[in-house]
């Protein structure tokens, strides 16, 4: 079955995942690193931001053009520019987008349910590039993608979800794809204000994956394969923030926390990082976020878009 548009993590299988795009992925690397290609010749893509974005905004408009396609719009002030703090129907908006004759869409937007919303009325795919406090699908590909090539299985691992994980969509959505695997346990290392939302802890339950919540990464970090950090995100309460500032330890990834961890284990974000990882871990072989993590967002979004337009 052809991909159309990508709403959410629960669509995707592991038949999928496994069979479709991790191989397409490994294509898609050498395609990275010959340059270029013109295997979407003639393809356009919109790329309509209503916030803004570095990573995956410049993830998918590098990726179409390393494939031979086009960024024939773009924007990352949706919001301002469409009027949409004014009001603007984003059903319409996209209904009118698609008079131009895209062929794809990539959308984020600033309520849980715009993708769903926005394909309900798309004539073209629509890719979800987070919505809201809801799921950022796309991320979530390219952070199993680099489990997957970084640990090497997803059966069995131990990963520790750390930071706000109320308001994180890409661990959010990480969360639906890890359930599709067996044996994968997970912490859910949070201050109690920052809880995972019931909805995900139900469907890890359903699909039997385990799980528990704790508030210290170190007394998970030797028992861990992956460290995936959240953000920090500005506007929080300052004890909070403080709390992570004052490198306790507690939710930061930090020399102690690195000296606890299995050699072949990682410490993956999704960035933009803030106080929550000590500037010394970057220099580790084992944080992955401004290496292979990052290349891994390339990567998928080449991917998804060859499956989508080819
Ligand atoms: N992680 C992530 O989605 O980054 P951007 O907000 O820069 O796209």
């Amino acid at each position: 079955v052809r991909l159309h548009h990508v709403i959410e993590s629960q669509q995707f299988d592991r038949i999928w995942l496994e069979g479709e795009l991790f191989p397409l992925a490994q294509e898609m690397e050498k395609v990275a690193e010959e340059g270029t290609s013109d295997l979407l010749e003639g393809k356009r893509m919109v790329s309509f931001f209503y916030q803004r974005s570095v990573r995956t905004r410049a993830a998918f408009e590098i990726a179409i053009k390393m494939l031979g396609g086009d960024v024939v719009f773009s924007t990352e002030n949706a919001s301002e520019f469409s009027g949409g703090i004014e009001g603007e129907i984003l059903e319409d908006t996209i209904r009118f987008l698609c008079r131009f004759h895209p062929h794809v869409i990539v959308l984020r937007y600033h309520e849980e349910g715009g993708a769903k919303r926005a394909a309900e009325f798309s004539s073209v795919p629509i890719i979800n590039a987070g919505d809201g406090r809801g799921q950022h699908p796309t991320r979530a590909l390219v952070d199993l993608y680099t489990i997957q090539k970084k640990v090497g299985r997803i059966d069995g691992i131990s990963v520790a979800m750390v930071g706000d994980l109320a308001q994180g969509r890409t661990a959010r959505s990480l969360a639906y794809l890890l359930g599709k695997f067996s044996g994968v346990r997970i912490y859910f290392i949070t201050p109690d204000t920052m809880r995972m939302g019931d909805d995900i802890k139900d469907y890890l339950a359903r699909h039997n994956i385990w799980f528990t919540e704790e508030n210290n990464l170190k007394a998970v970090a030797s028992i861990v394969e992956v460290v995936y950090q959240t953000r920090t995100r500005a506007g929080l309460s300052g004890t909070i923030v403080d709390r992570f500032r004052q490198g306790t330890g507690a939710y930061t990834v930090d020399k102690g926390v690195l000296d606890l961890m299995k050699e072949n284990a990682i410490v993956m974000h999704p960035l933009p990082r803030g106080a929550e990882i000590d500037f010394v871990v970057d220099n580790d072989p084992r944080a992955v976020y401004l290496r292979e993590q990052a290349d891994s967002s390339l990567i998928i979004s080449m991917a998804l878009l060859k499956m989508i337009l080819a």
